[in-house]
């Protein structure tokens, strides 16, 4: 445990503001600061920045939090991790003591785990002539093996087992780093990746958080790749392979592949900027992270129809994350490492300047279909049109395509704007609607994932939210709440979720801050606090006087409780 001093010394280093500036462009709005939300897609900024408390809260969806929770998820840390990261920045030394995960191993001890399987499996390489001929075949380099620090695991159910006992690693790390697992038959250990080629996954930082194994077997039931699923270090659906190579590389552009050779072949043709997910498809989060590090991706994906599916869904998670996306077609090859291999490097370079917009290969493909020398396909062919240019995000980008489809079509140009304005406006509607609805079920506790009772028990919850939101605000009240002629306890609280977070508030006294809750609580839990504190920014009342009367209320509704139960007892005995 890292002393409640030293995170209130770095939360005090760390300057809010700075830290978010870093990743939201933001704008001064009163005496707060306002931007687009890093979390999710958005337009309009609704994400709020309380200079005041050193919070944030987005209105949008509803993440929020302090500068803690700020790094947690935009570095992708855990609260230590989070806090390390953050005394590093403001050089402040915290005493070194690693933390026990809730599966009982330390992420430390994975990461340095996977190191040591990544020495193992380059060691293994060069004492695998099979394997070396099998790279050779593929075009590596014997320095494009190192730069990736590719490996072999042998074709043995306990190599790397019996390498990682030796150098101290216990079978539940093995197993909780998703290395070995251990056979349900026979209850014996085995190796999970055997007979393949390894790619380490390396995050920025150069940790190696996973890996990616290709089998070079002819087993036709064996899977192509084994991918890391998802362990305490690593998170598939938030990474990027090549990506600590790549961000170096990406100030005009990053390409984006399907698979690791492709992504390995790019790199050795002189493409530094290429990376690729790991198993899995294009996410938001990684489109989000590839924006950090540049303003325009090349999906580079297979030629073949799943390829060109795969990247139709790229380009809208692309688009909303704010990235400027760009297809390039690979002809006469399957894929962008086969391309290379057969046209060279000069060749892919043309492929790149030949990349179109989504809207280009779109809008060539389906004016194929229809006859325009007659009018009522020119109609439809028109409205098709439409549909598509809605879908545009920049206004800027809608308004070029429309006049070249207004030109091809030979139709006025205001009257197609007209037609997609009326388009996004009904799409607009009912995303509002929808975003309505949403506000009715969590206001009413539907689908209230943190705090679950807060259905059963309304109004009692709100009294609850007030009390710990303005003590979130002036901790310097929590003593006077507890210890002061109101005598508020934990017990006095109805829903568990309220309790827990009061309880909490107890431990800490007037230290109290929500970047202490990091420890217990989920990141949604913290942002479910924050927003107590959010609605409640521009109390001038004495607070005292209204936890006042949020207790009072609470201890009411314990009475009538409990009365009503007396007369139902009452009543009962009456009918005997
Ligand atoms: P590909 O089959 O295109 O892989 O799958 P590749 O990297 O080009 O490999 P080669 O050229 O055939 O050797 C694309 C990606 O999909 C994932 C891997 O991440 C792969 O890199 N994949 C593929 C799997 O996770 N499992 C599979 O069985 C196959
Ligand atoms: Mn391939």
């Amino acid at each position: 445990m890292i002393p409640h001093q030293v995170i209130e010394e770095i939360k005090y280093r760390n300057d809010l503001e700075e830290v978010i500036a870093g990743h939201v462009t933001l704008k001064r709005a009163g005496s707060n600061l306002v931007g687009c939300c890093p979390f999710h897609s958005e337009k309009t900024p609704s994400f709020t920045v309380f200079t005041q408390t050193k919070s944030y809260y987005c209105f949008g969806c509803g993440a929020g939090g302090d500068v803690i929770t700020f790094v947690m998820r935009t570095e992708n840390l855990d609260y230590v991790e989070a806090l390390r990261y953050l005394a590093k920045r403001a050089g402040i030394e915290i005493p070194e003591e690693g933390r026990e995960e809730p599966t009982g191993v330390r992420r430390e001890r994975i990461l340095d785990m996977n190191r040591e399987a990544a020495r193992f499996f380059h060691e293994c390489l060069k004492n695998s002539p099979e394997a070396q001929a099998y790279l050779s075949r593929r075009g590596l380099s014997t320095a494009l093996i190192k730069h990736f620090g590719v490996g072999y695991a042998p074709n043995e159910f306990e190599a790397l087992a019996k390498h990682l006992r030796a150098k101290g690693y216990s079978q539940e790390e093995m197993r909780v780093g998703f290395l070995c697992s251990v056979s349900k038959k026979n209850g014996k250990s085995y190796d999970i990746f055997r007979n393949r080629i390894m790619f380490p996954v390396i995050d920025v930082k150069g940790d190696i958080l996973a890996f990616g194994g290709r089998t070079i077997g002819d087993d036709p039931n064996e899977s192509k790749y084994i991918n890391s699923s998802d362990t305490p270090v690593f998170n598939k659906r938030r990474n990027l392979f090549a990506l600590n190579f790549a961000r170096n590389h990406s100030a005009e552009q990053m390409i984006l592949c399907e698979g690791y050779m492709d992504v390995i072949a790019l790199h050795g043709a002189g493409f530094a900027n290429a990376v690729a997910s790991c198993g899995t498809a294009l996410t938001s989060d990684q489109a989000r992270l590839m924006k950090r590090y540049t303003q325009s991706v090349i999906i580079s994906y297979d030629a073949d129809e799943a390829g060109q599916r795969a990247a139709d869904k790229a380009f809208g998670l692309l688009g909303e994350a704010g990235l400027e996306a760009r297809l390039l077609k690979v002809e006469n090859a399957k894929d962008p490492d086969e391309y290379i291999k057969k046209f060279g490097k000069e060749g892919f370079a043309r492929l790149l300047n030949r990349s179109r917009s989504r809207f280009d290969f779109k809008f060539s493909g389906f004016l194929s279909q229809y006859d325009l020398s007659k009018p009522d396909e020119v109609v439809k062919a028109a409205g098709e049109a439409a549909d598509m240019l809605a879908t545009i995000w920049s206004e800027v980008e809608r308004d070029v395509y429309a006049r070249q489809v207004a030109a091809k079509l030979e139709i006025p140009l205001e009257s197609l704007k007209a037609d997609i304005r009326r388009k996004i406006d009904k799409r607009e509607r009912a995303e509002k609607k929808e975003k309505n609805r949403e506000v009715i079920r969590t206001t009413a506790g539907f689908g209230d994932r943190v705090n679950p009772d807060r259905l059963r028990h309304r109004g009692e919850a709100g009294a609850e939210e007030a009390i710990i939101g303005i003590l979130a605000m002036y901790p310097e009240l929590i003593p006077e709440a507890a210890n002061g002629s109101l005598h508020l306890s934990a017990e006095d609280f109805v829903t568990e979720f309220n309790r827990r977070v009061y309880e909490t508030m107890l431990n800490c006294g007037s230290d109290f801050d929500v970047g202490l809750l990091g420890e217990q609580f989920t990141q949604e839990e913290i942002s479910r606090v924050v927003k107590n504190t959010v609605s409640r920014q521009g109390l001038t009342e004495n607070g005292m006087a209204v936890i006042r009367q949020c207790t009072e209320k609470l201890r009411a509704g314990r009475a009538k409780e409990t009365l009503s139960l007396e007369e139902l007892i009452a009543s009962k005995r009456k009918k005997k």
